[in-house]
């Protein structure tokens, strides 16, 4: 596999190249099992792709200091492995029928199996976090903590008087933020990076994970899934809250709105069981100036992001991992 990173330096691309190249050996020892079942079900959504951000991030983070230390390449198995899990449960939560476009295991395999495949993956992320060390330990669960709550409070919604939309951005921060925040912080801790680099990458991956998320919401409006590897539109059908639409409710509840505004709510709140239906409400949201706002969103997110690296040394690992930022936004799919 080589990077999705588009990376100058041809000496960091070899190394990075190399050391995925492991992690995606790594990733599918860690998928086997002697029971068919378990073996199926948890290499489904391994060997169907995805673009392994995190333990590039891991790997990218670890270049700051002796990015060959071989627990560098344990951490970014983890951290993919848990993002895998949190797949398998995510989809049975959002009924998403596709997805690195393949059939979400509860497609195949049913709720049961499919949650449970999450859990085995968790097992074996567990088992080689120990293998890291109590700190890791500690720091996994912590990550597991925030990841757990932040589709816990996607799921219930704001409590009476929060408002939606800065709800909405604690969500994030806690259920994608929180694995990508880790997977950087991992890297520099594990080869050997100084405390303040390594909070320095922390406080940078936690901000490139909110833009990335911000980011997703958009492109689940404007791609037509070939992509993505997701079906467009899967939030709306299931009146799951992103961005665009929080802002349209804002919007409508206020003095400002205009029936055009009202229209494409009244859309978004209709059934959207009919595929024409769910496309017409796509690209009403699509075209509205709120989905325009959420790009500038994520834009502003990763602003941040790079500008939180102005403390690491100057160099290609800085340079790449600004460029990481402004591809997470920019990115298509
Ligand atoms: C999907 O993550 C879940 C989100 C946090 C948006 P990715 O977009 O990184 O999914 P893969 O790993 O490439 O499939
Ligand atoms: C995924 O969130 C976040 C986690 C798996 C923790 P979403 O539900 O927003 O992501 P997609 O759109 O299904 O990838
Ligand atoms: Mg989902
Ligand atoms: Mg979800």
């Amino acid at each position: 596999m080589t990077t999705s990173l588009p990376l100058t330096d041809a000496g960091l691309a070899g190394r990075l190249t190399d050391r995925l190249a492991l992690v995606e050996q790594r990733l599918l020892e860690a998928a086997s099992h002697a029971d068919h079942l378990a073996d199926a079900t948890s290499r489904h959504l391994v060997s169907a792709g995805g673009k392994r951000l995190r333990p590039l991030l891991t790997l990218l983070t670890a270049e700051l200091g002796d990015g060959s230390d071989p627990r560098v390449l344990d951490a970014a198995v983890v951290v993919e492995l848990t993002h895998l899990a949190t797949l398998y449960h995510d989809d049975v939560m959002d009924s998403a029928p596709v997805r690195r476009g393949a059939p979400a295991a509860q497609e195949v395999w049913g709720n049961q199996v499919a949650i449970l495949t999450g859990d085995l993956l968790l097992a074996k992320a567990s088992a080689l976090t120990a293998r890291l060390g109590p700190d890791a330990v500690l720091i996994q669960a912590e990550t597991f903590e925030r990841l757990c709550l932040g589709q816990l409070h996607e799921t219930v919604g704001p409590t009476d008087g929060a408002d939606p939309v800065d709800h909405y951005l604690q969500v994030l921060a806690d259920k994608t933020g929180s694995l990508i925040a880790t997977s950087a912080r991992y890297g520099a801790l594990f080869a050997g990076c100084d405390p303040e680099a390594i909070a320095t990458v922390t406080t940078y991956g936690e901000k490139i994970g909110l833009a990335f998320q911000l980011a997703d919401d958009v492109i689940d409006l404007t791609d037509d899934g070939g992509l993505t590897g997701k079906r467009p539109g899967t939030d709306l059908r299931e009146h799951v809250p992103t961005m665009p639409a929080l802002l349209l409710r804002r919007l409508v509840a206020s003095d400002a709105a205009t029936d055009a505004d009202r229209r494409v709510l009244d859309l978004l709140d209709g059934d959207l069981s009919d595929d024409d239906d769910l496309a017409d409400a796509v690209r009403a949201l699509r075209e509205h100036p709120v989905t325009e706002r959420t790009r500038e969103a994520s834009e502003a997110r990763a602003n941040e992001a790079v500008e939180a690296l102005a403390d690491l040394p100057a160099g290609p690992v800085r340079d790449s991992l600004a460029l990481f930022a402004r591809s997470l936004v920019e990115r298509s799919a």
